[in-house]
């Protein structure tokens, strides 16, 4: 849906400030985001994560519509500990917004 692809570029604008995605994207604050939809968590090269990210990833856990939508409304409540420091996204459509943006990206 290129609307919604639309959509989430322009939420991403939020993401942007820590996070690349995209052709030469590189780890920032924030490791780089591509491919990040069906990808194990933590597990960018190169990127230090908090202990607990790396743990989920380490137990199997991956990034999904619904994990991604998770997080991303609340990064601490899911992620304990984590070092995103961002209060997440407020709107449920902003966040299936931005989900459908890193899709574009993954695969
Ligand atoms: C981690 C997405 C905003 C800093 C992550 C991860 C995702 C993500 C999917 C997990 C990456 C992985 O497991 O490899 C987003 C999106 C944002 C956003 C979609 C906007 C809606 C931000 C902002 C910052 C930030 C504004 C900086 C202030 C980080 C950091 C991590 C991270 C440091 C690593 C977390 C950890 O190790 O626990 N982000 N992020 N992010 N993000 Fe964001």
């Amino acid at each position: 849906d290129m609307a919604l692809v639309e959509k989430g570029e322009n939420v991403f604008k939020k993401c942007a400030a820590c996070h690349q995605v995209g052709d030469g994207a590189t780890n920032r604050v924030g490791p780089h985001l591509n491919g990040i939809v069906g990808q194990q968590m933590g597990a960018v090269d190169g990127f230090r994560y908090s202990k607990t990210l790396e743990g989920m990833g380490a137990d199997g856990m991956v990034w999904n519509a619904e994990t991604l939508a998770e997080f991303l409304a609340d990064p601490r409540g899911y992620v304990k500990g984590t070092k995103m420091s961002f209060n997440g996204l407020r709107s449920d459509d902003d966040i299936a917004a931005v989900v459908e943006y890193l899709k574009s990206y993954s695969q």
